[in-house]
């Protein structure tokens, strides 16, 4: 599996896409926007610039990067009229990795142009322009000191590749059955997975700040874990849940052992004291906020409190969503016609575990500063 070439989010508007599947992103990014706006307000008035890069890292294509930049857009309107300054202007980057579906995104960005980000706002928005940007943010993507904000919502979890060295011998491997961080999971294992996001997130701090001007600022937010304890996040009881789906079809004969214990997924979820030791470490950003957002699992259940109303419907919405991110990663080793079996084993389990417990999603949002 190689991430950079076969990882992207489902393509298109259909039921299954990212794009009909991305609303509890949505929410979050609307949660955050205060410390988005904070970040655009500090940069502005400490630096005063006449043309403001800003990029969105792992954009994705859906509308929530265009609500990012329809939040910037506003937010430099009312600086222009608090400070007489109307002659700003913006320059949006929008990375993902290649395979990204850059096409479904500036359909997107030309309907967003057309309807007009200028009906609500009180002030006239900046001239901006928007560029697309498919490369690994894993890589240099800017010229030294050029960029004024990083914006990077839901990605950072995501690791460069899988983690190394789970091969043993004579097609052995430790991670077993095990798709992620499970309860057999041994501690060599976790410590691999953990070392990788050591490494990768390190390398991510390192080249922002190579490329980001004195002052300038990032709001990161990525999906993490609310314990301490490695084996008990909700992404280990998600992907817990698919190695599940996966050896059923094992049982049934649809998919080979080895296939399964060949496939771990490139993903870490950090808890909030392990992000801020690898941000202290780097000895480069103040950190100025960081928080833990929990969210319902299932996107379209907003309700509080600790009971599922309706399982059967959450299943869906939440099996809806895993497939979204995961289906690239999953049709590139099994194959495309597992997605069905796979995905209908986990819409039964998930719905199981739901009538059990209403887990939530843990959700890390921070802003850093170079000063
Ligand atoms: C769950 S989506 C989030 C999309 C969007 N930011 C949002 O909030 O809806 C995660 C995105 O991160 C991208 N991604 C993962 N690793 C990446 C990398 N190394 N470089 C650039 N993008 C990456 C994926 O391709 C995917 O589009």
């Amino acid at each position: 599996m190689d991430i950079e070439r076969d990882l992207h989010m489902a393509e298109g508007e259909g039921d299954w896409s990212y794009s009909s599947n991305s609303r509890r992103q949505e929410i979050v990014i609307r949660e955050t926007k205060p410390m988005i706006e904070n970040a655009i307000k500090e940069v502005y008035t400490a630096l005063l610039p006449k043309t403001l890069i800003i990029a969105d890292l792992g954009c994705s294509a859906a509308q929530n990067t265009l609500i990012f930049i329809s939040n910037v857009i506003r937010v430099i309107a009312d600086q222009n009229k608090c400070s007489g300054d109307g002659h700003v202007e913006v320059q949006f980057f929008l990375n993902d990795l290649p395979g990204n579906d850059f096409n479904e995104l500036f359909r997107l960005i030309q309907n967003f142009k057309r309807l007009g980000t200028t009906d609500e706002m009180a002030h006239v928005p900046p001239l901006y322009y928007i560029l697309g940007l498919p490369d690994s943010y894993y890589n240099r993507l800017f010229p030294c000191e050029s960029v004024h904000l990083f914006h990077s919502s839901y990605c950072l979890h995501w690791r460069s590749q899988q983690p190394e060295g789970l091969e043993a011998w004579r097609e052995t491997y430790l991670n077993e059955d095990n798709i992620y961080i499970t309860k057999t999971t041994t501690p060599a294992v976790v410590k691999k997975y953990q070392e990788l996001f050591y490494k990768d997130f390190s390398l991510f701090l390192k080249l922002r700040y190579e490329e980001l001007v004195y002052g300038g600022q990032m709001v990161l937010i990525l999906c993490g874990r609310k314990d301490e304890d490695v084996y008990n996040g909700y992404l280990n009881q998600l992907f817990g849940l698919v190695a599940r789906s996966l050896q059923n079809l094992v049982l049934k004969g649809l998919v080979e052992k080895k296939k399964v214990e060949s496939f771990n997924l490139p993903v870490y979820g950090p808890s909030v004291v392990e992000v801020k030791d690898v941000v202290m470490e780097s000895h480069l950003f103040k950190m100025d906020h960081i928080k833990l957002i929990e969210t319902n699992w299932d996107p379209f259940d907003d309700s509080e409190g600790d009971e599922v109303k309706n399982s059967a419907c959450s299943s869906t919405n939440i099996t809806k969503l895993i497939r979204s991110l995961l289906k690239s990663l999953v049709v590139c080793h099994f194959g495309e016609t597992i997605l069905e079996p796979l995905f209908k084993e986990f819409t039964y389990l998930v719905a199981k575990h739901l009538e059990k417990e209403k887990t939530k999603a843990a959700i890390i949002a921070m802003s850093l500063k170079k000063e």
